[in-house]
């Protein structure tokens, strides 16, 4: 007889965002009409840079030539792209990653979530709430919890992000050994100072436990004080994993480029309490289960890191953010408060009241506006929704003079 994991029947009915594309679908279905503007899931509007496009065309004509074809490539990334990474994403801010620490995959969302694989599954857990429903699911399909009651899986320590702290966690008080962060975060955009970021290094290094860092959004920060990277931060190597991705900087939601970085004096402990390196093992697992990134899209990615590729990326973002601040500036007016926006494409905004999915359904309903609602971050969600940044000026506009007329 088959018998299936039985985590999974621990998951909420379905994930959060298809969630919300049904809903939006039914909507659509229902009101032909009605144009519906989209600033609930964090996905892109604007096309690749013109430095990548090139890069790519490039590298589809090399595969159409014997000569210069390539087949299966390194499963952890093409040292063009690895080297250009560790040289312009760290080393040029003071942080000693090198290019073979650096593995590149088809995105954040799959590296965040298959790390895990690595740890047992009688750790304790540390988790944000609200946060990204990637990071909690696959615990819970992995078994690191127990059933889900009154908003919460059970065997897990959940870390508040509140109005209270600012919406950046406060270090547990007890013994954890695995802990997500996200900065700037998703979904509450907000950011973490150096001072703040170097607690929660120091917490890891005295409870042996292990920070996986989610970077996703880094490009989005203008304050020069704040980390782009957890390794800019001393003694981040031992205890911290870093995921960042192209996703949101350079377009490539749909074309799938991301990296995870795995410092090699990173470290775990077995079951004997020694050391053992995680850059080995997290090697072990990419080469086994995957068969690396097409080569032109790791040449696309490259050009990233081109002059006009970094000239082009800050305009992408740039525009982003004027839409966030635009977004909070209007939605501050019609009296809500807000958080996020300025280093971040998320604007977190608290319903005054409002249970999330009703703001949810009542900003479809009545302005035709796609959110993202804020309990479905988690129970500290409730009674706040999301806007995101990702669409254009010109929608960004309209849709918050739909939101003020639908508010009356
Ligand atoms: C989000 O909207 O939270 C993100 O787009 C999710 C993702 O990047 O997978």
């Amino acid at each position: 007889m088959i018998t299936i994991n039985e985590h999974f029947l621990k998951l909420q009915a379905s994930y959060l965002f298809a969630d919300i594309a049904k809903r939006v679908n039914t909507f659509q279905e229902q009101n032909p009409d009605n144009e519906v503007i989209r600033l609930g899931i964090g996905d892109v509007t604007r096309a690749l840079p013109d430095a990548c496009v090139q890069a790519l065309h490039e590298a589809v004509d090399e595969m159409a030539n014997d000569a210069t074809f390539r087949g299966y490539g390194p499963e952890q990334g093409y040292d063009f792209l690895r080297e250009a990474i560790a040289k312009h994403d760290f080393q040029s801010r003071g942080a000693d990653i090198a290019a073979d620490e650096i593995f590149v995959s088809d995105g954040a969302k799959c590296d965040t979530s298959n790390i895990q694989e690595l740890f047992t599954t009688d750790i304790k857990v540390a988790i944000p709430d609200p946060v990204y429903p990637v990071y909690l699911d696959t615990n819970v399909m992995a078994g690191r919890t127990d059933i889900f009651t009154d908003g919460r899986y059970g065997g897990l320590v959940y870390l508040d992000a509140t109005k209270e702290n600012n919406f950046v966690p406060t270090l547990p008080t007890e013994q954890v050994d695995l802990i997500y962060l996200c900065f700037p975060n998703n979904p509450t955009g907000t950011t973490i100072s150096k001072d703040d970021l170097a607690k929660w290094v120091a917490y890891a290094h005295k409870h042996k436990a292990l920070i996986l860092f989610d970077a996703a959004y880094e490009a989005f920060i203008r304050d020069e004080s704040l980390p782009k990277s957890i390794y800019e931060i001393d003694g981040a190597k031992e205890v911290a994993i870093e995921f960042r991705s192209f996703s949101k900087n350079a377009g490539f939601t749909g074309t799938r480029c991301a990296f995870t970085v795995v410092p090699k004096e990173c470290k775990a402990f077995d079951h004997t309490g020694k050391e053992q390196l995680i850059h080995p093992l997290w090697n072990r697992r990419h080469c086994t289960k995957f068969n690396g990134v097409s080569y032109p899209i790791q040449r696309a990615a490259a050009a990233v890191y081109s002059e006009a590729g970094q000239a082009q990326t800050k305009g992408l973002t740039d525009g982003y953010l004027k839409n966030a601040a635009l977004i909070r500036q209007k939605m501050t007016k019609l009296g809500f408060d807000c958080v996020g926006g300025d280093n971040s494409p998320y604007i977190w905004i608290d319903g005054q009241g409002r249970d999330s999915w009703e703001f949810f359904d009542m900003l479809l309903n009545k302005a035709g506006v796609v959110c993202t609602p804020g309990a479905g971050f988690g129970k500290c969600g409730q009674g706040y929704i999301r806007l995101s940044a990702f669409n254009s000026y010109e929608n960004v506009e309209k849709a918050m003079k739909r939101i003020g007329e639908a508010l009356g």
